[in-house]
């Protein structure tokens, strides 16, 4: 390895780290077991599944005067992108007399720990539920376990144990950060750009290695628009769920990695009266938040999407620009005519998320462009929004396939019907055929082998390794059928 310069700075329990000589690949799992010996926390499949390497990371609030917390798999986040953040790990959660964290003692007590393997990442994803809420439900506790497979309890003794913890009082239960607030303002990144003496915008970065690859955390868009422009083969970071794969399981080491997670403008969601304009870098958590009204299948989708620790990182642009076949916003987007706001230096241009693919995992994307932010309409009285994923598992699966459908009822019939699926085509993409097939019919007129014989003309019949053909298009003939059919009960009840 070429020696790195620079150094990461991150709070841990009171105390500023400097890691220094580290890759701009090294994870954050590995840093906190290899470097520190925070052993608690474990590596069980190194790609988000198990949840055995869940840590809180913190960041300022707006106002500096509070740390927010998400939790997140330590073993797919970088350890540059912990720049100006704190992290606490299973062993932070020890009070200084020795006495364990109302979960953990919770976990004891209903032995909710067997082998012990999954205990830290379980007990990290209880706190992190239990911070905001007091009373979670069975289907809350259940969510916020998604992400944590434990192979021996069966998980009614942990579940009992979420609940019991749940109820301490708050001042138990609220994680301890009193010292790590001076030092996160301390060590808080810059907001404003460095030029050099000719005006010109300089990118610090956060890792070089004297070969000159680099780790840069930019504060602001014009710093990622001009590094992009010097370096357009630079790989984009964001929530870092497919790029800590690339790099835990294909060895990937891009040369040049921009950290969006840094930049206030795409942090944003802005709204007007029709469009919410979501930034780049929000994830996925917060546009579940977003659309929950106004969408609730779309929420619902992106419930079942990976799990918090994932939800919490992962990106509605990184699962853009990533493109995959199964990727599971894009079908929801596509049939409410969402656009993509793509930026190259100066110039911005709109693309519609249907334009945006050209095959498996291409996208018109140019050299040096990037995804600036997502435009979603906001929903319009008298038009309907259905989706549904079907998928093996319930919760923390890959989709067989995924179907979203926006129509409106006019005088009986259907209207205006977009209709998107993914896992059917190399990339997510809308279903004009099926789409042909519903305008204009009633609901009841709609026939099962219309929309069997829609489906047959639009799609390649392939097997995939998660589902066959046969499968995948049975059931997307009766996701389709079952929207229509609930938009019928939906019409009878208003009428
Ligand atoms: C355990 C697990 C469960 C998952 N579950 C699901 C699921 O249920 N459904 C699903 O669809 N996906 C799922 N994924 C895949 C992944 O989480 C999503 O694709 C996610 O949205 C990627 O976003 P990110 O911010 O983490 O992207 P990153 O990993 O940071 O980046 C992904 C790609 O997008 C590029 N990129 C990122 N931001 C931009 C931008 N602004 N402009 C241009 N390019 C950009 C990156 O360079 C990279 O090529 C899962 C992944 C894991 C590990
Ligand atoms: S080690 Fe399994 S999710 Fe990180
Ligand atoms: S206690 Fe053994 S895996 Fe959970």
């Amino acid at each position: 390895m070429s020696e790195v310069t620079n150094s990461v700075r991150f709070v841990l329990d009171g105390r500023i780290v400097e890691a220094q000589g580290r890759r701009r690949t090294t994870t954050v799992l590995d840093y906190l077991r290899e470097d520190l010996q925070r052993t608690g926390t474990k590596e069980g499949c190194a790609e988000g599944d198990c949840g055995a390497c869940v840590v809180l990371v913190g960041e300022l609030d707006a106002n500096g005067s509070a740390v927010n917390y998400a939790p997140v798999n330590s073993c797919m986040q970088l350890l540059p992108s912990l720049d100006g953040k704190s992290v606490k790990t299973v062993e932070s959660l020890r009070r200084a007399d020795g006495s364990l964290h109302p979960v953990q003692q919770a976990m004891v007590e209903c032995h909710g720990s067997q082998c012990g393997f999954c205990t830290p990442g379980i007990v990290m994803s209880l706190t992190h539920l239990s911070q905001g809420n007091a009373c979670p439900s069975r289907a809350q506790i259940g969510d916020a376990l998604s992400g944590n497979l434990c192979r021996c309890t069966g998980y009614k003794p942990i579940i009992d144990a979420a609940q019991r913890a749940c109820a301490a009082p708050r001042e138990e239960l609220k994680i301890d950060d009193a010292a790590d607030l001076p030092l996160l303002r301390e060590i808080r990144r810059d907001t404003a750009p460095t030029y050099s003496l000719d005006g010109e915008i300089v990118v610090q970065p956060v890792v070089r290695t004297r070969k000159g690859s680099e780790f840069v955390s930019p504060a602001t868009l014009d710093e990622v628009a001009h590094y992009l422009q010097r370096h357009p083969g630079a790989t984009l970071l964001a929530g870092s769920t497919e790029i800590g794969l690339q790099v835990n399981k294909q060895f990937s080491r891009p040369e040049h990695i921009v950290y969006l997670g840094n930049v206030a403008e795409l942090r944003q969601v802005t709204e007007t009266r029709d469009t919410w304009r979501i930034g780049a870098a929000v994830p996925l958590e917060q546009v579940m938040a977003l659309v929950a009204t106004a969408y609730p299948d779309f929420a619902e989708v992106l419930r079942r999407f990976g799990s918090p620790p994932i939800r919490s990182t992962a990106t509605l642009a990184g699962n853009i620009a990533n493109g995959s076949p199964i990727g599971d916003s894009m079908p929801c987007l596509m049939a409410l005519q969402a656009r993509l706001v793509l930026r190259r230096g100066e110039a911005t241009r709109e693309v519609a998320l249907d334009a945006f693919y050209t095959g498996q995992k291409k996208t018109v994307l140019q050299p040096g462009e990037f995804i600036e932010a997502v435009l979603c309409p906001r929903p319009v009285a008298g038009r309907a929004f259905r989706a549904h994923k079907i998928s093996k598992r319930f919760d923390q699966d890959i989709s067989a396939t995924c179907f979203a459908a926006a129509f409106e009822l006019e005088g009986g019939v259907l209207r205006r019907v977009r209709v998107a699926c993914n896992g059917l085509a190399p990339s997510p993409c809308r279903a004009p055929r099926i789409e042909a097939a519903l305008e204009g019919k009633a609901p009841a007129a709609v026939r099962a082998e219309d929309i069997d014989a829609a489906i047959a003309a639009s799609f390649t019949a392939r097997d995939g390794l998660r589902a066959t053909w046969a499968y995948r298009s049975l059931v997307a003939r009766n996701l389709v059928m079952r929207f229509v059919e609930e938009s019928l009960s939906t019409e009878e009840a208003t009428a």
